[in-house]
């Protein structure tokens, strides 16, 4: 069955239905495809003049990018415009923190100025769409695309996808600076059965509807041009051939009117899915079940023709991808500006550019640990600083993944950093990077490393992993260091100086020994281009660190899939269970107690969710609420107070956390409903309101409809995911 979503009919809708009744089969058929611009030759230049091709992605010249459109706008029949695409995910040349840093910011207004600022250079070099933000709710650090994730949980990803959306395409598509941002992968891609890129997931569509299809949903709602249908099968069924997921969620009840792309060949990936016989069948089944745009490969092209000609599907399948993919070019403006400027002044790196990049650096790092407030350090303390690390100046691996455009030879590095910091004469930085790189597992340069830590009156290593450690199709099966990075420490510690760590990965690593090692430690994520001066103004308290983790910490790589929002089970952890070591000999088989836990690993993470300490200290209290029994369209007021009781003036991401405690199916002990990033001097306290509308406590029941279901609810509110203030009320 078709569901058409028919669009009221306006101007640009009348030129999408002149431009589509001009078209012949194999144009339109032409428009549905999307090809791979990185090795533009003649042949990719005789399929454009065919009418074959709808979109280019990675033409990396701007130069060629015009090239190749003016072939599509003066060579072919009806000269209509290609749109060029690009993996523009966390900055194009000015590279910011990998999406997973950017999440722990918990600051969705940088967020959105980040991908603004990644919109106006990738438009610049002729990039009007880009395939992000990724949002998908990623639980298992397993797997490498974590990095490119918003973490665990659906509301935050929520707010930090549409504000990515809103950063890509601006005020209007058709802004010259406005690219086209792509929802993916959906759906469900980060629940691949052990952390196993590609891997199969077996998603209820109940958890589908209350966890991965949240921040897509938004993400629609506010605009989002178009989506990507996943790699994944999930219960068995290949997104991209997925006739529930793309048409009777996204266009029946979420009316969306942009385009569904694939990602790369998995079209015909279908075939090794074993769910089609062959490329034929491939077409026929992704075109049945609504795939607008193929990426890459070649099953649309080289069979939906004969599909129709031999009466296998109707054109009215071709005409509603067609119209979709014009509608988006009518919208980009792509009509009346199809050529790149390429002479005009460009903001590429500018120094605005990069000192955002260096700000959203700075708000994503999270304070793991800080004995005795080693940090910040102090000069007037610190004479001599070792600086050691294979982290410490590795210009390419601090950009992290899917950084294709970002130019190393601008990444300002800690090592750098740190160097140019202070011009006191008596000030010194000895450096030695320990390991060669994060995998490194030789120890030959360890002894010029203890020598200057030695020397030193504090030492600071950078640890974590290279670049290519984490990403598509770069899972682990174990999430300790690398190499030799943990010996490194293990020796350092011996120096007996103040040790500080700071960790520079693409996912949370299982750094339980580092952690008991270090007097303190950082998380920075890959931080991007202008990652070095700020970790540098962060060590010596120019700035204070204001990070959450979006994402739990194991303790060891066997906890996982471990998230916050989890179920309570029949049998919830006490956390004092007894633990291996612990249990007696001959000991009886019920004898430790029955409840969900390790006995190797207890139950708790390293670190929850939300968690991230500051330079200073927070206090919350005098909690009330603007009543405990409210109806389903009244909005709850959360009142407290806030007190900076520390010595900094600093940020703190207040949390608001609801338990529905009854409902008609299990419901996880808690989810973050509302947050607030503020700004409180030392000393300062403020009367904080949180506002949660109660429609917001909706989630699809047993009967599977969404709705509010009465009760009592218990509510936190703090800062993490650990149990701060606690009050209840209830819904009516
Ligand atoms: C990749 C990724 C997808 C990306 C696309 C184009 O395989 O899965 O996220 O946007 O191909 O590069």
């Amino acid at each position: 069955m078709l569901f058409a979503c028919k669009k009221q009919a306006g101007p640009i809708e009348r030129k999408v239905e002149k431009l589509l009744a001009k078209m012949s089969l194999q144009e339109k058929v032409g428009q549905m495809n999307q090809l791979n611009g990185h090795k533009a030759g003649e042949n990719l230049y005789e399929k454009i003049r065919r009418g074959g091709v709808g979109s280019i992605l990675n033409a990396e010249d701007p130069v060629q990018l015009n090239k190749i459109q003016k072939i599509a706008v003066e060579e072919t029949r009806l000269g209509i415009p290609l749109i060029f695409a690009r993996d523009v995910i966390h900055g194009y040349k000015t590279i910011f923190p990998i999406p997973l840093g950017q999440a722990a910011s918990f600051n969705p207004d940088i967020v959105e100025k980040g991908a603004r600022v990644a919109a106006i250079e990738a438009s610049e070099a002729g990039i009007r769409w880009t395939f992000a933000p990724m949002m998908d709710i990623s639980r298992d650090a397993r797997w490498g695309r974590i990095a490119e994730s918003f973490g665990e949980d659906s509301y935050l990803t929520e707010r930090l996808a549409v504000a990515m959306v809103n950063g890509f395409q601006g005020e209007k598509l058709s802004d010259p600076t406005s690219i086209a941002a792509c929802a993916k992968h959906f759906i469900g891609y980060g629940a691949a059965e052990g952390g196993r890129d590609y891997n199969s997931t077996h998603i209820a569509d109940r958890q589908l509807r209350n966890v991965y299809m949240l921040p897509f949903e938004a993400a629609v709602k506010s605009g989002c041009a178009s989506i990507m249908t996943s790699f994944s099968d999930n219960d068995g069924i290949p997104a991209s051939g997925n006739e529930y997921l793309l048409r009777q969620v996204l266009r029946n009840e979420w009316k969306f009117d942009g385009i569904t792309v694939s990602d790369w060949e998995s079209v015909k990936e279908m075939i090794n899915h074993g769910f089609c016989q062959d490329a034929k069948e491939a077409a026929f089944k992704a075109v049945k079940a609504g795939l607008d745009m193929e990426m890459v490969s070649s099953c649309y092209n080289e069979h939906l023709v004969e599909l129709i000609e031999t009466g296998k599907i109707s054109e009215e399948l071709i005409n509603e991808p067609v119209r979709n993919i014009l509608r988006l070019k009518f919208r980009l403006g792509l009509f009346e500006r199809p050529y790149l400027d390429t002479a005009s002044v460009k903001k590429t790196y500018s120094k605005a550019h990069l000192q955002l990049a260096q700000r959203t650096a700075e708000e994503s790092f999270v304070l793991l640990k800080n004995e005795n407030n080693i940090l910040p350090l102090s000069i007037s303390k610190i004479r001599k600083l070792a600086v050691i690390g294979p982290m410490a100046d590795a210009p390419h691996d601090q950009l992290g993944t899917w950084s294709f455009d970002g130019d190393k030879q601008y990444t300002q590095t800690p090592l750098s950093a740190l160097k140019g910091m202070y011009d006191d004469a008596g000030f010194q930085i000895l450096y030695a990077p320990g390991v060669a790189y994060s995998r490194d597992k030789s120890k030959s340069l360890f002894a010029q490393a203890l020598a200057v830590a030695k020397q030193a009156d504090a030492i600071v290593v950078f640890v974590g992993e290279e670049a290519i450690l984490s990403g598509e199709a770069h899972s682990l099966a174990d999430l300790n260091l690398q190499g030799a990075q943990s010996d490194l420490i293990n020796e350092l510690e011996k120096a007996n100086k103040p040790l500080i760590s700071v960790v520079m990965a693409g996912r949370p690593l299982t750094i339980y020994n580092e952690i008991q090692l270090s007097d303190a430690v950082l998380y920075a994520w890959h931080p991007g281009t202008m990652g070095g001066p700020a970790i540098a103004n962060m060590l010596f308290g120019k700035t204070v660190p204001s990070g959450k983790l979006p994402v739990t910490f194991p303790k060891i790589t066997g906890q996982i899939p471990i998230y916050y929002n989890h179920n309570h089970t029949g049998r919830p952890p006490t956390r004092n269970e007894t633990l291996i070591d612990d249990i007696p000999l001959e000991a009886k088989q019920s004898s430790l107690g029955c409840s969900s836990y390790y006995l190797d690993a207890a139950f708790d993470p390293l670190f929850p969710f939300g968690y991230g300490l500051s330079y200073t200290s927070f206090k919350y209290s005098d909690l009330s609420l603007s009543s405990d029994v409210l109806g389903r369209s009244d909005t709850l007021e959360v009142n407290f107070s806030l007190t900076n009781t520390g010595n900094y003036d600093a940020k703190e991401t207040a949390q608001l956390y609801t338990s529905d405690l009854f409902a008609s199916i299990a419901r996880p002990v808690k989810e973050l409903q509302v947050f607030e990033k503020i700004f409180l001097k030392t000393g300062e306290t403020r009367k904080i309101r949180l506002r949660l509308p109660i429609q917001q406590l909706a989630f699809w029941d047993i009967n599977m409809n969404k709705s509010v279901e009465p009760g009592k609810f218990r509510l936190s509110v703090g800062g993490s995911s650990e149990d701060g203030l606690i009050a209840f009320f209830n819904v009516k």
